[in-house]
């Protein structure tokens, strides 16, 4: 047998050569996958110096813990999302609080509090005081008792606890148990957007591409509660440049906070408000749970895990 290959015939040793079955989805789309490269680097004529850079610059990525960066940046993560609004639709399951990405900036096990939390307890921090409050209901707005609603946002200078150093463990984040009409309430300050890291490999990809690395000021949510369907989304506040231009294309019709300006401290006073504040109001609707998995409370890495 020659081992002289055409590029074709390789693909096709590459893609057939096995001493086991292994596993088939994983064959099925890592062979997809490979062809696809392969047929890129002909119709492209990808240079070899293209591409040991390009699996040096993978290689960086993956070191400096950026790829969840990337994912989001070239859309993957809403594709994904925008693939389970079509799934819904298909299957009649419509209402409840739209979907947004995750990101890869999310932390499991946060601070766990009844009813109501402050976020912005490791401060101060600039800017108004933000209380958002509101219900978690289901689909026919009945509450629902002990959600738990696991809240995240950036600090002023758009960075994440536990990725930053600089933060206490868990800084602005906290999880918040619904009381027994469905109700949280926190409070903190309103975030700035995000920017990618300065001087990274995602910043070098998007520099090469022309775009920009910004998202839009946002707060994050998983929803999780017994019996219904978890919940990730996101709400952006209003007035962000970006908002229509979020380098994660995360931003969703329906997520746009409405601000209550100057509201009175009365009635506020156990989450430390003492004079006027921002105020927002927003109920999260979740689906009823079909199955168990639907159900399950983790993010979205330790249910791929799981
Ligand atoms: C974020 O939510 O802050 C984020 C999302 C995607 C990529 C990077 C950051
Ligand atoms: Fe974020």
């Amino acid at each position: 047998m020659s081992n002289e290959f055409t590029a074709t015939q390789l693909l096709e040793r590459v893609t057939t050569s096995r001493v086991a079955p292994g596993n088939e989805r994983v064959r099925k789309i890592a062979d997809r996958i490979v062809g696809d490269l392969f047929r890129a680097i002909d119709e492209l004529d990808v240079q070899p110096d293209e591409f040991w850079a390009g699996v040096d610059w993978l290689a960086r990525l993956g070191s400096a813990g950026q790829m969840g960066l990337i994912t989001a940046g070239l859309g993957f993560d809403r594709l994904l999302d925008i693939r389970a609004d079509e799934a819904d639709e298909r299957a009649g399951r419509l209402g409840g609080t739209p979907r947004a990405i995750e990101g890869p900036l999310y932390v499991a096990g946060a601070p766990l509090a009844r009813g109501e939390s402050r976020l912005d307890d490791d401060g101060p921090h600039p800017g108004d005081v933000f209380v958002m409050e509101g219900r978690v209901v289901d689909t026919e707005g009945r509450p629902v008792a002990g959600a738990v609603v696991d809240v995240w946002h950036a600090n002023e200078h758009g960075r994440y606890s536990h990725f930053d150093p600089e933060q206490p463990a868990y800084a602005l984040r906290r999880r918040i148990e619904t009381d027994d009409q469905g109700r949280y309430r926190f409070r903190s300050f309103l975030p700035p957007g995000y920017a990618i890291p300065p001087d990274s490999p995602t910043s070098e990809l998007f520099t090469a591409l022309g775009r920009h690395g910004n998202r839009p000021a946002h707060i994050h949510f998983l929803v999780a509660a017994d019996g219904q369907r978890t919940l990730t989304t996101q709400v952006n506040i209003p007035g962000d440049t970006f908002i229509d231009d979020d380098f994660a294309f995360a931003t969703r019709d329906g997520l746009v906070l409405k601000l209550e300006k100057n509201v009175a401290a009365a009635g506020y006073e156990s989450l430390g408000v003492t004079g006027p504040f921002t105020r927002s109001r927003f109920d999260f609707v979740m689906q009823k749970a079909v199955d168990a998995t639907e159900a399950d409370p983790q993010a979205r890495l330790a249910r791929a895990l799981a």
